[in-house]
């Protein structure tokens, strides 16, 4: 459920009409709704609150300040896989006490970084790391606190890029040796073993891949602790998906029963990762139509957002609805949504109906919270759109729309 409806024939988000947000801010602009970002992290918490969990949001999905926040009054700890990401819950004025560190290529600075802030626990990614990690914290007079990510090799069954618990993907330590990789941790110095963590994918619309995943973690669990590590944390990552067009992924509710009935036993702490089911269809891409064109073979609607504000189409051929803020009489046509950047591959839709619209109008890309404005780039010297947060019946800009000169930031003539 999300608070983006229509009411008399226009797309409002929560109580704030979008062509008001347009009017005020311009576009392109990310539009967020605070009450959808509260009900999602709500409803996924709840479904654990019978068992010890901690809900860490991965900040990557949308790491604007205000949304870091928002989460974290309510309760979250956070998913961060940089330096970077910790910076931003500093700078939202966020403890990092529940922070989980995950990532195949954390730094010896980055390591220093988050040991300085005290973060909960690192997620290791190999056995180099394992020994980078311990001589970081060893040379500050330190333990670093500990989960392994280990490979389950299940299929997620989602797109390609974004499945990461296959034996062929970089992520995690191979199944296989996860019992030596365990042992090598608890006899390095540094290095304070507290959890099991996996990953699997991202875009995961069926329960199969995770319970699959899930039990063979289980049984990690009870075989090293048979061989005597303390293991209190089981992380399992985040991948829950949403619906962009007529998916039908498990409810939150009907995941947490599933996991805690497998798990329950164990008596562990459960650590959750989700980004996008938290954010994803709280967010839409606010953009404007410029122009139309007519080919032999296609009808373009070219727009002012483009690629580099939302690349999941290009990159994913992700599917997003796109609606008109307000409606016009007519019937829906089939076109092309296509942005400025200079490549074929700047779309939004293709051979998509459409509601009619003209130029000048108002168009939502919708379900664009997630891995929206956070893969979002310069690329065509395009300044970065706006981000707005919506609270009832008030908005407020939560970042600036970038401006000529931040495009050149840092640059000098040599
Ligand atoms: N934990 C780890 C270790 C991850 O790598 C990710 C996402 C998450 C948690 C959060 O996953 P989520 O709950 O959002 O599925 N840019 C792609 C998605 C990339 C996901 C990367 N890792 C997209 O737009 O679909």
């Amino acid at each position: 459920m999300n608070h983006f409806e229509r009411r008399d024939g226009q797309l409002y988000c929560e109580d704030v009409a979008l062509a008001d947000i347009a009017r005020a801010v311009g576009t392109p602009t990310y539009v967020y709704s605070a009450a959808t970002l509260t009900r999602h992290f709500t409803v996924f918490d709840e479904a654990l609150a019978a068992v010890p969990h901690r809900i860490c949001y991965s900040v990557k999905a949308l790491p604007n300040l205000a949304v870091l926040r928002l989460l974290g009054d309510l309760g979250a700890g956070f998913d961060v896989v940089s330096q970077g990401e910790i910076y931003r819950l500093l700078s939202a004025g966020l403890p990092t006490k529940h922070v989980v560190f995950s990532g195949v290529g954390k730094t010896a600075p980055e390591m220093a970084f988050a040991l300085e802030h005290g973060i909960h626990s690192f997620n290791v990614e190999s056995e180099a790391e394992l020994g980078l990690l311990s001589e970081v914290a060893a040379s500050r007079g330190q333990r670093a606190p500990v989960s392994l990510r280990v490979n389950p090799d299940v299929d997620p069954q989602t797109h390609p890029y974004i499945a990461t618990g296959l034996k062929q993907s970089k992520f995690g330590i191979p199944w296989g040796r996860a019992l030596p990789a365990y042992d090598l941790a608890s006899r390095l110095p540094g290095i304070e073993v507290v959890g099991l963590d996996c990953h699997i994918g991202s875009q995961l619309t069926s329960l199969g891949p995770f319970l699959e995943a899930v039990d063979l973690m289980v049984g990690l669990v009870e075989t090293l602790r048979a061989q005597g590590h303390r293991i209190t944390d089981l992380d399992l990552g985040g991948g829950l998906g949403i619906t962009y067009a007529d998916e039908a992924p498990p409810h939150p509710k009907d995941f947490a029963e599933a996991v805690i009935q497998r798990t329950r036993h164990l008596g562990v702490r459960l650590l959750f990762e989700p980004g996008r089911v938290i954010v994803g269809n709280a967010g839409v891409l606010l953009m404007r139509v410029l122009y139309e064109k007519a080919s032999d073979a296609r009808h373009f609607v070219i727009v002012d957002a483009a690629m580099n504000d939302s690349i999941r189409p290009a990159l994913y051929g992700a599917f997003h609805r796109i609606q008109p803020v307000v409606l016009r009489p007519g019937d829906s046509r089939v076109v092309d949504v296509v942005g400025p950047v200079c490549e074929s591959g700047d779309f939004f839709a293709k051979e998509r109906a459409l509601e009619p619209v003209a130029p000048g109008d108002l168009l939502a890309l919708m379900s664009a919270g997630a891995y929206g404005f956070s893969m979002s780039s310069n690329y065509n010297s395009r300044p970065r759109a706006a981000e707005v947060l919506v609270r009832g019946d008030r908005f407020h800009v939560v970042r600036d729309r970038e401006t000529l000169a931040d495009l050149t930031r840092g640059e000098r003539v040599a």
